[in-house]
């Protein structure tokens, strides 16, 4: 997942230049605490926000004018974050969506921005290995009114489910009880404007949501041809922790090691990155990992499928398959800390002096503290 549009590959349909549409609204209630003060989309994979992945998977597919949906609350941080789209070769627009009113309301609420183009949706949570380029190709060969991406799961009864008809979507079922197909939709869409009336058609679901699956089957009754395409390699909606950690993992499984940090007295094996400024003394990493700039690790050991942030400290502990945010603390622990994020200065530590022996926290609303 590199970055950068490639010159002269702008990527269009017919006269019409195919547009992008990243959703980075929402509530991100799944993923609490960490969305009470920052936006789900900014959390890092492999010490990249999320979303990154989904700009730069449009700039590989040749598209260069990008819409992003933002919500009041953290749309001033996605901003300061991604910029104006020129470090990926894109040009980016921001698209206040007032409420998390579902996903066909932001596509309406990103209708003068897109005007009659055609366009890919795409949910700023979401990592996708392949990216999109197979996908415009196809779109752009069989010129269908929307194409929506499938994945076969274990696990459909958990997701929107596509039946089919040959090449055709017939039908689309929001977590089915009794699934008809193992194929989950996966949070990436090709829509023509056809779209638009769709979103307006529709009746908001139970959850209160305008649903685009609602917007889609309304295509499929109308006569309109939706096609599936089937996803290559592997697919993660990171709006919960497991999911986070597994993109994090799968992620990092990807990372061409470097070391710019000093390294006192310390061991590194495997994949990992040591970003500059890092310091380990007398530590040991195991990759996959990463280690941030200006992080130290002093008698440590973090185990693979590890990301750290830039400015944290690991001392006298052990961290193993987490995701450590900038300026985390974990120090002195007698356990290995694992599968966890930490927020943005988090410390955990543990007072070796005090008595008596006690836990004791100060943790914000909707926080999970696990003791095993
Ligand atoms: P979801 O993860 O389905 O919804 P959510 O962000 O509200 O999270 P939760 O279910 O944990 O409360 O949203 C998928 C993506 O789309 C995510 O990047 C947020 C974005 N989104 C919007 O931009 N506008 C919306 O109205 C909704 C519902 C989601």
């Amino acid at each position: 997942m590199s970055a950068g549009a490639r010159p002269g590959t702008t990527a269009s349909l017919g006269a019409r230049p195919i547009k992008g549409l990243i959703l980075s609204g929402g509530k991100g209630t799944r993923l609490r605490p960490i969305t009470h003060t920052s936006a789900k989309q900014l959390v890092p994979v492999a010490n990249r926000p999320v979303l990154f992945y989904g700009i730069e998977a449009m700039a590989n597919a040749g598209i260069t004018e990008v819409g992003i949906i933002i919500a009041p609350e953290t749309g001033d941080e996605i901003r300061a974050a991604a910029g104006d789209g020129s470090r990926f070769g894109v040009e980016i627009t921001y698209i206040v969506q007032d409420e998390p009113a579902g996903l066909a309301h932001a596509v309406l609420t990103a209708e003068p921005f897109l005007g009659s183009d055609p366009f890919v949706m795409y949910l700023g949570d979401n990592l996708l290995q392949g990216g999109i380029e197979d996908l415009v190709k196809a779109f752009d060969t069989s010129r269908p009114d929307a194409l929506i991406l499938l994945t076969p799961v274990p696990d459909p009864e958990h997701y929107g489910v596509a039946e089919l008809d040959g090449d055709r979507v017939v039908r689309l079922a929001e977590k089915p009880p009794q699934p008809r197909t193992n194929l989950a939709l996966v949070g990436v869409y090709m829509f023509t404007a056809g779209i638009h009336d769709a979103a307006r058609a529709i009746k908001p679901s139970g959850r209160g949501e305008l649903a685009i699956t609602d917007a889609i089957q309304h295509l499929v009754d109308t006569g309109a041809r939706v096609e599936p395409h089937i996803v290559e390699g592997w697919w993660k909606d990171t709006g919960r922790l497991d999911d986070m950690l597994e993109a994090n993992r799968l992620i990092l499984e990807t990372i061409h090691p470097s070391n710019g940090g000093d390294c006192i007295d310390s061991s590194v094996d495997g994949r990992v990155i040591i970003e500059p400024g890092a310091r380990l003394e007398r530590s040991a990493v195991r990759g996959p990992a990463i280690i941030g700039a200006g992080t130290r690790l002093v008698d440590a050991y973090v185990g693979p499928y590890t990301a750290i942030a830039e400015d944290c400290l690991v001392e006298g502990a052990e961290v193993e398959h987490s995701i450590l945010l900038a300026g985390a603390k974990v120090r002195n622990l007698s356990g290995r800390m694992e599968s966890s994020l930490l927020g943005r200065n988090v410390v955990v530590e543990r007072d070796e002096g005090r008595q008596p022996r006690a836990y004791r926290f100060m943790v914000g609303d909707n926080s999970e503290i696990g003791i095993l």
